[in-house]
């Protein structure tokens, strides 16, 4: 199999003057295990659907190994979808499920089934061809679905939120598997997902949408440690957060003046003194430091409890304002303090400084 790339160029999509995906520019290299990350209503679906032919877009151009399917049905452009639904046919067998898209292609039985038998051997269900789809388990269900549609030989697939149905470690299980088999066919994937920790760890690159448009394309690594914007830090991962005014600019950082005291971080490019600003620290680079210990960044706190995650902990506290602070703390067996005063800190190349008003929220366009 091989994978094609996929670009989309001005894409939008317009449902009765609302607009459900602005103007979008998307290039994914073949081959890419390709993540579209959004919260609930954001466009995902709709970005994927018009992708593989599902639904004409208002605007814009589909691009497939460098051609325009626009033209194009769904059935003739070289993608497969994965629906969360799964939608296996309840009444044939795993093989005969697995085969049935080479039917439509006219392909002859024999070597239907015989293509099947491969195709369950990647996925590691060979001994489970004779079974019908409810004698499998959740997990083994989801790869039967995954060698349904690589039976048509895509050079793209699309997953729609395939391990939403499945418990907590069967989906962590899942998510290795499809990365393995995303990487031993070559078959370029573009992974739905509402899941942060699903996006950062299956993926090459990542897409952050919200409210219908991508407000961040980068590695997993550019999506935590670098956010292009408020959303993308707070969606994606945890952050507590600190608000106030720009008093100073200096090279890459930024210094806000609020009700919780004076932090520095380090800055975007667009913030300018002055300015009402969020500055974001993640939990796990805010920690407890001496009452009297030097650095820019500190504060008092109390300790409020602890939530328990087992290879770590959540120590939360709040300020003087009120305002919630959680640290992540190793459980690494020593003693953490379960209440009374902490002096809580960060270091600037830690946190990031950012416009605090968000994008206007959408309004309804003609
Ligand atoms: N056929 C349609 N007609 C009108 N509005 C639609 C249609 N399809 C989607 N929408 C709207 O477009 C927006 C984006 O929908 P979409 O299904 O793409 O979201 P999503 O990011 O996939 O969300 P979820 O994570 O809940 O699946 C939503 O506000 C939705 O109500
Ligand atoms: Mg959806």
């Amino acid at each position: 199999m091989n994978g094609k790339s996929v670009e989309l160029v001005g894409v939008t999509m317009v449902f009765d003057g609302f607009t459900a995906v602005y103007p979008t520019d998307l290039s994914i290299p073949a081959g890419e295990f390709h993540s579209i990350l959004g919260p609930s209503g954001c466009g995902k679906t709709t970005l994927l659907r018009i992708l593989s032919g599902f639904q004409r877009p208002s605007g814009g151009h589909v691009l497939i190994g460098g051609e325009a399917v626009d033209h194009l049905p769904a059935n003739r452009r070289p993608t497969a979808m994965i629906f969360q639904s799964l939608a296996l046919f309840p009444r044939m067998s795993v093989r005969e499920n697995v085969a049935f898209g080479l039917e439509a292609r006219g392909v002859a039985k024999r070597e239907r089934l015989a293509r099947a038998d491969e195709l369950l051997a990647l996925v590691a269900l060979e001994t489970h061809a004779d079974k019908k789809p409810d004698q499998l388990s959740g997990g083994q269900r989801q790869r039967v679905a995954v060698a349904r549609a690589l039976a048509v030989e895509p050079a793209v697939l699309c997953l729609d939120e395939p391990l939403s149905a499945l418990d907590l470690k069967l989906r962590q299980h899942m998510r290795s598997e499809l990365r393995a088999l995303q990487k031993r066919t070559g078959v370029t994937f573009i992974y739905i997902t509402h899941d942060q920790g699903e996006a950062l760890t299956m993926s090459d690159r990542i897409s952050v949408m919200n409210r219908g448009r991508i407000e961040q394309v980068g590695t997993p690594t550019d999506i935590y440690d670098a956010p292009a914007t408020a959303f993308v830090a707070g969606f994606v991962g945890e952050q507590n957060v600190f608000t106030g005014r720009v008093t100073t600019v200096e090279d890459g950082y930024a210094r806000i003046d609020g009700p919780g005291g004076s932090f520095t971080g380090r800055r975007t490019p667009e913030i300018a003194p002055g300015d009402q600003a969020v500055l974001m620290v993640r939990p796990e680079r805010t920690g407890l430091v001496a009452a009297d210990a030097a650095g820019v960044n500190r504060l008092s706190a109390r300790v409020e409890g602890r939530e328990l995650e087992g290879p770590y902990l959540n120590l939360v506290t709040r300020d003087a304002t009120g305002r919630r602070i959680v640290l992540h703390l190793s459980n690494d067996g020593r003693a953490h303090p379960t209440e009374g005063a902490a002096t809580i800190g960060f270091r600037p190349e830690d946190a990031i400084v950012m416009p605090a008003e968000a994008r206007p929220a959408p309004a309804a366009e003609a």
